[in-house]
């Protein structure tokens, strides 16, 4: 099965990621490895051998998944979407007796029901085979063979082999979610834009359920996010190299060092302290991090430099007096305990700085899920 991928040499690969994320990603698979990298929409292709494709499924930060493209092509009609997944050569992607299933990300106005393409695409594969061998493939979508991946924006159709399975940035830790949190793979993406690697003291003055404390710590410690997962896509495939994958799974555990720096964090809300903890504790990060159940106004740097990474409260986008009070506050404290610190503050506002009262060295966009945020950089300067 999946004689396309039985040799690497020339399989080109797409990593997905978040709005924004691109170069960051781009850079990542650099440093694992990978070659050949160009940035798309949303998504970096590359190129690189079996043992880095497994390698990047347990090291990667900031991708969702990893697909093998297949088809790439312009439609006008809904139904023209069946003929065109009729007409590939799937016998060299599977046989009839693997099961597969198909994930679909639709948006197009070309389909009313969201589902539908994936059924045309369901059908027409089971018809290529039956018309050849009489026979049809099963679906199984518990545990399949092959995972297909069908994405339709507009008239761009897109299907590709999903060699990830679930998504990369659901880590597992998370069993605490709390008001607003960020996405993991995110949350990794912002503190990788900041430049910080773990040489100096991390601090998240506003912590919640402890997103970036954890991303913090797995990045200082260059613990891989994804080490421990054992159910990758790729796994299924009759060409899957257990041997390569337990090597792959040994150096990465042969990286990780003890980080010599602070991690702290604080939220004003007792609830997301208690589940930050239990986030932290399942990430198995406890070791260095600090959690502080008080104001921001309370905490002090650790050092004498340092950063802070915070996602700072903006449900109310700033109408509400109170967090307009709240971002006055803020930035008169970091100006007078964080001097020397660099804050990367992210808002859903672009003025939230005129309310910070500092002034931003540069300010990054990006989404987080739906809503488009600031990630900006303020240099604390001493008070005078
Ligand atoms: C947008 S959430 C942070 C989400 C977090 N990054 C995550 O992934 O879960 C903002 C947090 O700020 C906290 N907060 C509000 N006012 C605060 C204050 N004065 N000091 C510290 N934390 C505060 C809230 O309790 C909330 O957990």
């Amino acid at each position: 099965m999946i004689e396309l991928l039985d040799d690497f040499e020339d399989a080109r690969f797409m990593a997905k990621c978040q709005q924004g994320v691109e170069e960051i990603l781009a850079e990542e698979l650099h440093q694992l490895g990978a070659r050949d990298i160009k940035t798309g929409n949303r998504a970096v292709f590359f190129s690189c051998d079996r043992k880095t494709l497994y390698r990047l499924h347990i090291s990667l930060r900031t991708a969702q998944k990893i697909i093998y493209p297949l088809i790439e092509a312009t439609i006008d009609q809904p139904k023209q979407l069946y003929e065109l997944v009729k007409s590939f050569s799937w016998d060299q992607v599977m046989k009839v007796h693997h099961t597969f299933k198909i994930d679909s990300v639709v948006n197009s106005s070309l389909y009313k029901h969201t589902l539908y393409p994936a059924l045309l695409m369901k059908d027409a594969i089971c018809d290529y085979f039956r018309e050849k061998n009489g026979k049809r493939p099963d679906i199984d979508k518990d545990n399949p063979k092959l995972i297909l991946y069908l994405g339709i924006r507009k008239n761009k159709v897109f299907i590709g082999i999903d060699t990830t399975g679930e998504l990369l940035h659901r880590r597992k830790y998370r069993v605490f979610g709390g008001q607003a949190p960020i996405k993991e793979d995110l949350a990794a993406a912002l503190i990788l834009k900041t430049g910080w690697r773990g040489e100096c003291d991390f601090v998240d003055l506003f912590c919640g359920s402890g997103t970036f404390l954890i991303e913090a710590a797995m990045i200082a410690s260059r613990r891989s996010p994804n080490i421990s997962r054992s159910n990758f896509a790729f796994m299924q495939w009759n060409n899957y190299d257990e041997r390569i994958m337990k090597q792959v799974i040994r150096e990465a555990e042969e990286e990780v060092i003890q980080p010599k720096i602070k991690i702290t964090g604080c939220d004003i809300n007792p609830k997301a302290i208690e589940g930050a903890k239990r986030n932290i504790i399942k990430s198995g990060m406890i070791s260095w991090i600090s959690l502080k159940n008080t104001s921001f106004e309370q905490i002090k740097k650790t050092s004498n430099n340092g950063v802070i990474v915070s996602n700072l409260p903006y449900e109310v986008r700033l109408k509400s007096v109170s967090t307009k009070d709240l971002y006055k506050l803020l930035g008169f404290h970091l100006k007078k305990e964080f001097s020397d610190w660099d804050a990367w503050l992210l808002t859903a506002d672009k003025k939230s700085s005129e309310f910070l009262k500092l002034k931003p060295q540069n300010t990054y966009e990006f989404f987080n899920g739906k809503i488009k945020v600031y990630f900006s950089h303020y240099p604390i300067m001493s008070f005078n």
